[in-house]
């Protein structure tokens, strides 16, 4: 029997960093599609290692499973799937996969921001049932970005990317997070700081990029939503639960939001039949950091963190928490 550490793969990962594994740890392949916790604690007895996605719930129950696993290295920026306070307690490392999916999740944010204030999505189903007669004054018209107010809520790596992005469409920038950038940075991003709910009052759109955290959880609730401009435009692509869906969807049919664009779900996969049906939103399957570059480079950080963990023997540069 191999005396290397066990190493268990909950993804189809690419076979050259399979193989970057497989030359010191035993590595077994099972990828697992969304599941419930305890569809993962059945697969990990007897491995010292996890690499799970954020679709794999880790927590108690898949410790107690697995009593010698010494790293989970999550494939996702986020880390909401890990119970960290457990993974703590039971001195297992907790790794995950940030920065390198900055600019695509941004770049994607700038997509649904642009498809639905300028309604590209609707306009190519128009097109596509042949509806287009010609040019016409009226037609789909959208919201004009020059001038307007983009509200970033979070000033982490992505919200920044995004602020960014906004000096080349003319908008205004502001952002609101726990804690203020320094000037400089403001000054280099063009960025003002408000409170979250002067935010949400000022913004024609709003932007969400903050961890789910359970301070995070339905940080726009009915309340907040309500607080944002009348004909104000939303966008998520960091996590469902951080808006109240319902509220969400209410907000759209009485017309108090103009549009949504939202790559994340409250209950994902599910989503709400309300959002389905709403031409005022254009939806995506949480697809920020879809690219092949940059998927590759998420499965690249983790596998080497794994290695840092069992070969090299050191705490990995990318460990979380402790
Ligand atoms: C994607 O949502 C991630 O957290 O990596």
């Amino acid at each position: 029997m191999s005396s290397r550490p066990r190493l268990l793969v909950l993804a189809d990962i690419p076979v050259v960093l399979r193989e970057r594994l497989a030359a010191s740890l035993e590595v077994v392949v099972e990828p697992l599609g969304v599941a419930r916790e305890e569809e993962v604690a059945a697969r990990v007895p007897g491995f010292h290692g996890l690499l799970p996605l954020l679709v794999h719930p880790v927590g108690e129950r898949v410790f107690a499973a697995a009593p010698q696993l010494e790293i989970v290295a999550n494939c996702a920026a986020g880390l909401d799937n890990i119970d960290l306070g457990a993974a703590s307690r039971r001195g297992i490392t907790v790794t995950n996969t940030p920065s390198v999916l900055t600019e695509d999740t941004a770049d994607f944010t700038w997509a649904l921001l642009l498809a639905v204030t300028r309604r590209v999505v609707e306009a190519d189903a128009f097109v596509r049932r042949g509806d287009f007669r010609g040019w016409d004054l009226n037609l789909l018209l959208g919201r004009s970005l020059g001038g307007a107010t983009l509200g970033v809520v979070g000033s982490g790596r992505i919200g920044q990317a995004v602020l960014r992005r906004a000096h080349a469409f003319g908008m205004r920038r502001i952002y609101t997070s726990l804690e203020r950038l320094p000037a400089a940075q403001e000054a280099e991003l063009g960025a003002a700081w408000r409170e979250l709910d002067a935010l949400l009052a000022e913004a024609d759109v709003v932007s969400l990029h903050v961890p789910l955290t359970e301070s995070t959880r339905h940080l726009l609730d009915r309340q907040r939503l309500a607080r944002m401009k009348r004909g104000a435009f939303l966008i998520n692509t960091a996590r469902g639960p951080v808006v109240d869906e319902s509220a969400l969807v209410e907000a759209l049919g009485s017309g108090h939001l103009a549009g949504a664009g939202l790559d994340v779900f409250e209950r994902e996969p599910a989503v709400h039949p309300g959002l389905l049906g709403s031409d005022r939103v254009v939806l995506a399957p949480h697809l920020g950091s879809a690219t092949a570059e940059t998927r590759f480079r998420m499965v690249e950080l983790a596998v080497e963190s794994l290695l840092e963990h069992f070969v090299a023997g050191r705490r990995p540069r990318l460990a979380v928490g402790r």
